[in-house]
């Protein structure tokens, strides 16, 4: 897969003529960080479910970007505009490019915590066989969410993702929401990974929670979590007369 060619990253005008444009930013599927020229550290994530919300908000008006990683899964409606990452350094930088231009950001790509320390000769190797164990050095990754996040202006909403071990899950959750700065946690278990359903609790900042009545497609969530979204962003208000948004 080929890194992005450049950093432009275009949000469509609204498909709603005469609605306040709502336009959305997804970001989805793993990311793979290189370990040499032909190996890399990756995850199980499909993408899935970030896909099915962006095709499902694509037909109820939304404009939407979807920033996809390192997957075979593609948006089925042609309105989603596509950009591909396959490090977290490249989403990063699509992520923030994309931001100021977006109402709700939903970070549902499974990011990388750790990747290899690697140098541009390393890089344009390959490690050969030895008969010895051998030790990858690993560094931080930034955490995406919590640096976006922490620029957000009061019109935008910012939705992330916590995948938890089922006995901790809201707990975590809870932590993670506040520790990040996110107005809505989709809380879900570690079995959602590259599953074909999903079990979620949907944390809101202002302590509601939401749970999905039992496991559902990830084609089924997506208007669940839309709904969640609608309900809650600046955006989406009911507008006056005038064009104003109530309050
Ligand atoms: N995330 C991110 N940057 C990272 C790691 C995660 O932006 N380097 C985002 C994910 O996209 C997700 C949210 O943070 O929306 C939570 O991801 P998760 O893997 O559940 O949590 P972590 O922050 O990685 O924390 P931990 O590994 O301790 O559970």
């Amino acid at each position: 897969m080929s890194p992005p060619h450049s950093l432009s990253v275009p949000i469509p005008p609204s498909t709603r003529a005469g609605d306040t444009p709502r336009r959305l930013l997804i970001t989805a599927g793993p990311t793979h960080e290189p370990i040499d020229a032909v190996r890399f550290i990756g995850n199980r994530s499909s993408g899935r479910l970030g896909i099915a919300l962006a095709d499902h908000a694509a037909k109820h008006g939304w404009a939407v970007t979807l920033l996809l990683g390192p997957t075979s899964q593609m948006p089925s409606d042609s309105r989603v505009i596509v950009r591909r990452f396959r490090t977290t350094a490249e989403l990063d930088a699509l992520l923030r490019a994309a931001m100021p231009a977006c109402d709700v950001l939903v970070m549902a790509a499974a990011v990388a915590d750790y990747r290899p320390r690697t140098t541009p000769e390393i890089l344009g190797g390959k490690f050969k066989r030895m008969n010895q164990t051998f030790t990858l050095e690993l560094e931080p990754t930034p955490d995406l969410l919590a640096g976006v996040a922490a620029t957000k202006r009061d019109d935008q909403l910012v939705v992330g993702f916590a995948l938890e071990p089922a006995d901790r899950l809201l707990e975590s959750a809870a932590s993670k929401l506040h520790r990040k700065g996110l107005d809505l946690i989709v809380a879900n278990p570690l079995a959602t990974i590259d599953a074909e359903t999903i079990e979620a609790v949907v944390l809101g900042r202002d302590g509601s929670q939401h749970r999905t009545p039992g496991a559902m497609t990830k084609a089924d969530f997506a208007p669940f979590l839309l709904r969640e979204i609608e309900s809650r962003a600046a955006c989406c208000a009911p507008r006056g007369p005038a064009g104003a948004s109530r309050t």
